[in-house]
C-alpha cells in the first residue's frame, strides 16, 4: 500500500464510498458486464433494464428479475461486504453510496445506504406505487430462465414493477442529492467494483477529485475512472479490502 495513500487516509475524517456490481461478484453475484445466460442469453443487460422492455414483454422482464433475486437470496456477503461495514463501525464519517440493487451490503452490517439504483427487495404498483410484499421464498426458477407474469398489486390491481431504477428513469432525488453532498465533503472517495460508465453515479468520482478529495479504485481491470482517480488498486475488492483496513488500522492506532 503506498505510504502517501496510507498518511492521506490517517488524516481523512470523512470516507464517502461508492460500490458496484464487482463487490458482490465475489458472492457469486453476476455483474452487468457478464454475459446473460439461458432465456435473457440474447439480450445485454441493458436491454432489459428499461422501462420498454418491461411495458414490451412484462413476464421477460419480471422472469430476469426474479431469477436475480434468486441469486440474491442463494448468496452471502462476502469479505468486501464485511469489511466497507468494519470501516464504517470504526470510522465515524463513513457515507455508503451503491450502485448495486441487492441487500448485501445491509446483511453485512451496513445501514443507512444510499441506493442510487433502487433495491431489487422493494418491488411496487407500477399504477399506484403501492410497495408490494415479496414472499421470502427463493424462486424456483429453472436454470436457463422463465418468463414470470408479474403480480398484481392487490390495492389496484396494477401491475407491480421491479424496485430498481432502469435506464431513462431519474434517479431518487433525496439519494442523488445527499451523494453528491457525501463525494463533494469527504476527505477521501472510494470507487470500488465499479466500471464507472453509467452517468450520472460515476461522475461523483470527479466531483470528489476537484471538491479535493484523495480518491481511491479498487477494481482488477481497467476501468472509465482509470483517468480520474489518485489510486488504483488493481484487485478484488474481498483481498484488497481486508489488506487496505489492516494497514488503516495499523497507522491510526500508530
Ligand atoms: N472486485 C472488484 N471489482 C470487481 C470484481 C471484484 N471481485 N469483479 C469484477 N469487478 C469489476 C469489473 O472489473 C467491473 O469494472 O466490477 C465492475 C462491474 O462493472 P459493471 O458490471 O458495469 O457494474 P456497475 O459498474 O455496478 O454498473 C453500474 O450499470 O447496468 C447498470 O444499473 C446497473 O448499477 C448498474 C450500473
Amino acid at each position: 500500500m503506498e505510504p502517501s495513500l496510507l498518511e492521506a487516509l490517517r488524516v481523512a475524517a470523512r470516507v464517502t464510498i461508492l460500490t458496484g456490481a464487482g463487490v458482490s461478484a465475489e458472492s457469486g453475484v453476476p455483474t452487468f458486464r457478464d454475459r446473460q445466460i439461458g432465456l435473457w442469453e440474447r439480450f445485454d443487460a441493458a436491454e432489459l433494464a428499461t422501462p420498454q422492455a418491461y411495458a414490451r414483454d412484462p413476464a421477460l422482464v419480471w422472469g430476469w428479475y426474479e431469477w436475480r433475486r434468486a441469486a440474491v437470496l442463494r448468496a452471502q456477503p462476502n469479505l468486501a461486504h464485511r469489511s466497507i461495514a468494519a470501516l464504517a463501525s470504526k470510522m465515524p464519517a463513513v457515507t455508503l453510496i451503491t450502485q448495486n440493487v441487492d441487500d448485501l451490503h445491509e446483511r453485512a452490517g451496513s445501514s443507512g445506504l444510499l441506493h442510487l439504483h433502487g433495491r431489487l427487495m422493494r418491488p411496487y404498483c407500477q399504477q399506484c406505487g403501492q410497495p408490494y410484499a415479496l414472499c421470502g421464498d427463493v424462486p424456483e426458477i429453472p436454470e436457463g430462465g422463465q418468463r414470470i407474469d408479474p403480480p398484481r398489486c392487490a390495492t389496484c390491481g396494477g401491475r407491480v414493477r421491479p424496485g430498481v431504477v432502469w435506464f431513462g428513469e431519474p434517479l431518487p432525488a433525496e439519494e442523488w442529492r445527499s451523494a453528491v453532498l457525501a463525494a463533494q465533503r469527504c476527505d477521501a472517495f472510494f470507487a470500488i467494483g465499479t466500471s464507472a460508465v453509467v452517468q450520472p453515479a460515476a461522475s461523483l468520482i470527479g466531483l470528489a477529485r476537484r471538491a479535493g478529495a484523495v480518491t481511491v479504485q479498487i477494481n482488477p481491470d481497467a476501468t472509465a475512472a482509470d483517468g480520474v482517480v489518485d489510486y488504483h488498486l488493481q484487485g478484488k475488492a474481498g483481498v484488497i479490502l481486508p489488506a487496505l483496513l489492516h494497514a488503516w488500522h495499523e497507522i491510526l492506532i500508530s
